[in-house]
C-alpha cells in the first residue's frame, strides 16, 4: 500500500527537513514545503526533498497576475515540484497560468495545481469584511467548481468539506490538512479528525505535520497511522463534523 501520508515539513532548516525526511521517507507517501522553509533557506530545499524519490508538493499559495504566477509556478516545476498551491481566488486566467507554467517548468515530469479555496481560518465575518457574501462553504463550492475547469489537479479541503466537494468538482483529487490521530492534541488546529475518517469520507492524501513530526519517534508515528488505515474501514455516515454545521 502506498502511504497517503504527505508530511507537512514545517521547520526552519533545511538541513533538519531533509534530515527529518530522509527519515521518512519509507513510511510516507510524499513531502509538504511551506512558506517558512521556501522564504528562509529557500527553493533550493524542494530540489533536496525531490532527490529522496517522493513527490514534493510545494504549498506556495501563488496568487497574482496571470504573467507572474506563469513565472512563479514554471521555476517551482524546474525544481522538481508534483504540485503547487495556488489561491483559486486569484480567478481562472491565473488557475490556467499556473498550469501552464508548472507544466512548462516541469517539462517530462508529472505535475499539478492544487487549488486553495476558502483558508480555514476564516470565519463568515472575515469573507464578509472581503466582500464576499455566504458562508466559506459555499464560497469553497464556488471555487472548487472554478478550479476544476480550469487546470486545476485538486484542491485542499477541510475534512468537513470532502463530501461537498466530491459533489460539485469530483474530478479533482482532494488533499486534506488538520489531521490528528487518536489521543493526539489538536494544536492550533479548531477541527480535526482522525486518519481514517479522512480517508473513508474521500480524502485522497493527509497532509500530517505535527503529529509526526513531533512524536519522540517519527517514522514509528507515521507506520502507525498507515496502519490505522489497513484496518477495516469505520464508516463515518454522519459524524461530529456534520453535526457541527
Ligand atoms: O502540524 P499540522 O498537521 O497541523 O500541519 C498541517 C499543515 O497543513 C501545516 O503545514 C499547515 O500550514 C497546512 N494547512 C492547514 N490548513 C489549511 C491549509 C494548510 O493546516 N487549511
Amino acid at each position: 500500500m502506498t502511504s497517503p501520508i504527505l508530511v507537512a515539513l514545517d521547520l526552519d532548516s533545511a538541513e533538519e527537513a531533509v534530515r527529518l525526511a530522509a527519515a521518512l521517507e519509507p513510511a510516507v507517501g510524499g513531502f509538504k514545503i511551506g512558506l517558512e522553509l521556501l522564504m528562509g533557506p529557500g527553493p533550493g530545499t524542494i530540489g533536496a526533498l525531490v532527490r529522496l524519490g517522493k513527490p514534493v508538493f510545494v504549498d506556495a499559495k501563488l496568487h497574482d497576475i496571470p504573467t507572474t504566477v506563469h513565472r512563479a509556478a514554471r521555476q517551482i516545476g524546474r525544481a522538481g515540484a508534483r504540485w503547487v498551491t495556488v489561491h483559486a481566488s486569484g480567478g481562472a486566467a491565473q488557475l490556467e497560468a499556473a498550469a501552464e507554467g508548472l507544466a512548462e517548468g516541469a517539462r517530462a515530469g508529472r505535475a499539478g495545481v492544487l487549488a486553495v479555496t476558502v483558508l480555514t481560518s476564516l470565519t463568515d465575518t472575515d469573507l464578509s469584511m472581503t466582500g464576499v457574501a455566504g458562508t466559506p462553504g459555499k464560497q469553497s463550492s464556488r471555487l472548487a467548481r472554478l478550479a476544476a475547469a480550469h487546470g486545476a489537479e485538486g484542491v485542499i479541503c477541510s475534512v468537513k468539506e470532502l463530501g461537498v466537494i466530491a459533489s460539485v468538482a469530483p474530478s479533482l483529487l482532494r488533499v486534506t490538512p488538520g489531521i490528528r490521530p487518536q489521543g493526539i492534541g489538536a494544536d492550533d488546529q479548531k477541527r480535526v479528525a482522525t486518519p481514517q475518517e479522512a480517508i473513508s469520507r474521500g480524502a485522497d492524501w493527509l497532509v500530517i505535520g505535527r503529529a509526526i513530526t513531533r512524536a519522540a519517534d517519527p517514522r514509528r508515528a507515521a507506520e502507525l497511522i498507515n496502519e490505522s488505515l489497513q484496518t477495516d474501514a469505520v464508516v463515518y455516515a454522519r459524524s461530529d463534523l456534520d453535526r457541527e454545521e
